[in-house]
């Protein structure tokens, strides 16, 4: 397998949780021990093994082929991811008060489920269509097969079991808590 294809699995799910955060963000009440989950399964797959996987192996890879980290497309990824990270600060940061019935701590929980939401869809679609297909025009079928074999080892060190099944689970789980 590609490793942009390893990439544009984790993508699936990473929209499939961008449309539950959308769903919890238009509910009258939102759980939350679901907020925590969201939380949780964002810096834990999202950002903790996906994003990880682009910016220490994908991206550096890229800059090895001309891509610059600091202007063009890989930069503007890297911002983005970092846009990300405010965002579930955001949540993260009023679950506490939101749980008092604090009204401001709503609407910002809200705001940040949205917005994170919709950066993500966006950053996905850039990296889908855009920024995968210059990384596959760049990268050789070798350097693919080692940068699979590199985004293993970490899945392998992050994820117990060695795969990414359990945020899968844990992501349905909550597609499944929440339509209840
Ligand atoms: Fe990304
Ligand atoms: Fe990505």
């Amino acid at each position: 397998m590609k490793a942009t294809a390893n990439l544009e699995n984790d993508h699936i799910y990473i929209l499939r949780l961008c449309d539950v955060m959308e769903k919890m963000a238009y509910a009258a009440n939102i759980d939350p021990e679901h907020l925590e989950r969201v939380v949780s399964l964002i810096r834990n797959f999202a950002d903790g093994l996906h994003h990880k996987k682009e910016e220490d192996l994908l991206f550096p890879k890229m800059a090895e082929k001309g891509f610059s980290p600091v202007q063009g497309p890989v930069a503007v990824m890297l911002h983005e991811h970092e846009e990300g990270r405010k965002f579930v600060r955001g949540i993260a940061g009023n679950i506490d008060l939101y749980k008092s019935g604090d009204k401001e701590a709503s609407e910002a929980v809200k705001y940040n489920l949205l917005g994170y939401a919709g950066l993500l869809k966006n950053h996905i679609a850039k990296e889908n269509n855009i920024l995968f297909r210059m990384a596959d025009n760049a990268l050789s079928d070798e350097e693919q097969e080692n940068l699979s074999a590199e985004f293993n080892k970490v899945e392998k060190s992050l994820a117990p079991g060695g795969t990414s099944s359990s945020y899968i689970s844990q992501i349905e789980e909550l597609e499944d808590g929440i339509s209840q």
